[in-house]
């Protein structure tokens, strides 16, 4: 990402959060702060913007739309990045709520981005130390935002900016309230397409390092085919141009198959390791609008040994 700037991919993913909690039924991850975290301006880039993609993506049914709305929704629903951010976030939760039941006590949100739980949940906020682990740019500026809102600030939820590829997570985690010796959900969405490969693997080794035993993280990546370009299915295709437009290439996939001994590793083990088709499944079946598990995509959730 740009080193000074907050990610661009941050607000376009609170934006799909915001518009899908507001305008689809049923939901698929319910988030109604998604929208506040953005400011009016930033709202209105984001739709110029993808208004602009349409338009070149598909100049004749961008045409059919009079109004932005139905424009978006479009967009949303046979986009590729709406299903991919909805159903991991949805997922991650999901698995966090589990995790509470077997005595997890501290959530640590990696490349947190414009997420709001720490607002939207506090039921389960309540119960658990919350870090959320950002760029410094990206931080600083969600910071800012929270600001202006003047939302009070959760006394257990810490901040702590780091850049993965140049900063290690254990330091910067040990200069924090975080505590190693108690059980801990690590979530890492939408961040490993955007970083060096070994730096995937370095920053999940560090989450083995600093997590007691029995603690987990939950993560999504692509399969290497969507870098094929002969493979990779068109919206994927369209995606990776986009973020690549927006300064933000995605640089790393990993193979399903070879995922298990991956993460074995780097000291984790992985305990579910979804394909398209079962995330399908669990999130889209029987939905009557155009929502539908996106190719290439997967989740991972991997326990720490
Ligand atoms: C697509 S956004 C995802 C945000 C959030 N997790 C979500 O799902 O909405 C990518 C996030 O990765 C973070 N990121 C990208 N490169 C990073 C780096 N080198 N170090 C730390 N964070 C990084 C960005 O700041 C941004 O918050």
């Amino acid at each position: 990402m740009l080193e000074d700037q907050v990610s661009r991919t941050a607000l376009f993913t609170a934006y799909s959060r915001g518009y899908h909690c507001n305008y689809d039924k049923p939901r698929i991850f319910a988030d109604p702060l998604a929208f506040s975290l953005l400011s009016s301006e930033e709202r209105d880039r984001i739709e110029l913007l993808l208004m602009e993609v349409f338009r070149a993506a598909n100049p004749v049914a961008a045409a059919l739309f009079t109004d932005t709305q139905s424009a978006m929704g479009w967009m949303m629903q046979s986009g590729a990045a709406a299903s991919i951010l909805l159903s991991r976030a949805q997922y991650a939760e999901e698995c966090l709520e589990k995790s509470l039941e077997s005595g997890v006590c501290q959530y640590v949100m990696l490349g947190a981005g414009l997420d709001s739980f720490a607002f939207r949940r506090p039921e389960l906020a309540e119960k658990l130390e919350l870090f959320e682990i950002d760029h410094p740019a990206t931080q600083a500026h969600k910071r800012q935002r929270l600001t202006e809102l003047g939302w009070v600030q959760p006394a257990n939820l810490h901040y702590v900016p780091v850049d993965f590829t140049r900063q290690r997570l254990a330091d910067r985690l040990g200069d924090s309230p975080y505590d190693p010796g108690l059980p801990v959900f690590f979530s890492w969405l939408g961040v490993t397409y955007y970083l060096p490969r070994e730096v995937v693997l370095a920053t999940l080794r560090e989450v083995a390092k600093v997590a007691k035993s029995g603690s987990s993280i939950v993560f999504d990546y692509l399969d290497r085919e969507a870098f094929e370009p002969r493979k990779c299915a068109p919206r994927v295709q369209r995606m990776l141009n986009h973020v690549e437009s927006l300064g933000e290439p995605m640089q790393s996939g990993f193979d399903p198959l070879s995922l298990p001994a991956e993460m074995t590793s780097v000291g984790l083990e992985l305990a579910e390791n979804l394909c398209p088709g079962e995330i399908h499944s669990r999130w889209f079946l029987g939905r009557s609008d155009h929502y539908r598990a996106c190719e290439h995509v997967h989740f991972a959730h991997a326990k720490i040994l």
